[in-house]
């Protein structure tokens, strides 16, 4: 069986999940991945046996319950997928209008699923009253319903009975996860850009993520933190405090598609935060050896 990433979701880290998965510690009992989106890591450590059990998370109550779906309901969830899919042509825009329409309505996920696999370069963008917003892309069709029913049964076959699902905020997601588990986390950047980032429906703010981290580092909780990044000659995200003791570690996430969006071919470095019991040289990555770093170590 294939590597199966049934949610083309802009933001995966499934080309990132083989490094930071070399963080993961050896018989660690559960993966916490309480910014879950399309759950690449949680996909990829059940894939290759690296923890016990599971639990996913994410604000967006839609796609936790798609993710759900799939793990507990493949084949009718694949089954509807195809149905929405086949009522769309390459010329006809207004079929998935009307599904953004109603999505927008009902928050079915199976219409969330649609409109992410249609949408321009699978960019999601919601407005200030989480309405998904993205529009058609008139070049492709989207992922075929034989490759998604491939991948969704996949997903089930490697979580199903072994993974939790919780709807909320990431605080709340990872109250009861102890130093024998793990955390992954892969908030929205913070300062993308000024204003709003209109690339997932919740912001998120700089001092209640600290907060959290300080959370997890008084329970001895290990975890990795993808959060800054850098493209072109544009950084993203503030500096975490020196004081969380964590370990800053740079990671090549190949060509930025927010710049290829914008017709410039820009390489994208993201940063992995991991706790210091974790942080091990591994081949290919860049430890820090800023000041700040070594202050921080
Ligand atoms: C960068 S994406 C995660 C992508 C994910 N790593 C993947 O592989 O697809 C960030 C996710 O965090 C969610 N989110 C934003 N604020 C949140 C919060 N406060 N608590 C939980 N999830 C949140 C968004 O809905 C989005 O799905």
């Amino acid at each position: 069986m294939m590597l199966p990433h049934p949610i083309p979701y802009q933001g995966s880290k499934r080309k990132l999940a083989p490094t930071i998965a070399k963080y993961i510690p050896r018989r660690t009992t559960r993966l916490f991945e309480p910014f879950a989106g399309s759950a690449a890591m949680t996909i990829y450590v059940a894939f290759y046996g690296l923890a016990h059990e599971f639990v996913v998370g994410d604000s967006l109550k839609p796609m936790v319950d798609l993710l759900r779906r799939m793990v507990e309901n493949p084949k009718p969830t694949a089954d509807r997928y195809r149905e929405i899919w086949e009522g769309q042509t390459r010329d006809n825009c207004a079929y998935f209008n009307e599904i953004r329409n109603r999505y927008n309505e009902q928050q079915d996920p199976l219409d969330l699923l649609y409109l992410i696999c249609r949408c321009v370069k699978n960019a999601v963008r919601f407005n200030g009253n989480g309405r998904f917003t993205q529009s058609v892309d008139k070049r492709r069709l989207g992922m075929h319903p034989d490759k998604m029913q491939s991948a969704v049964i996949g997903v089930s076959r490697i979580l199903r009975g072994r993974i939790e699902f919780r709807c909320g905020d990431w605080m709340e997601t990872t109250v009861d996860a102890t130093p024998s588990d793990f955390v992954y986390m892969d908030p929205p950047y913070l300062g993308t850009s000024i204003g709003r980032d209109k690339r997932y429906h919740q912001q998120i703010l700089l001092d209640e993520l600290v907060e959290g981290l300080w959370h997890l580092r008084n329970r001895c909780v290990p975890f990795a933190l993808s959060y800054d990044g850098m493209t072109g000659e544009r950084e993203y995200g503030p500096p975490l405090p020196c004081e969380l003791g964590l370990v800053r570690l740079l990671l090549h996430a190949g060509t930025s598609s927010q710049s290829t969006l914008s017709g410039r071919n820009e390489q994208t470095i993201e940063s992995l935060y991991v706790t210091p019991d974790l942080a091990q040289p591994v081949e290919g990555v860049l430890r820090l050896k800023s000041e700040q770093t070594e202050l921080c170590v």
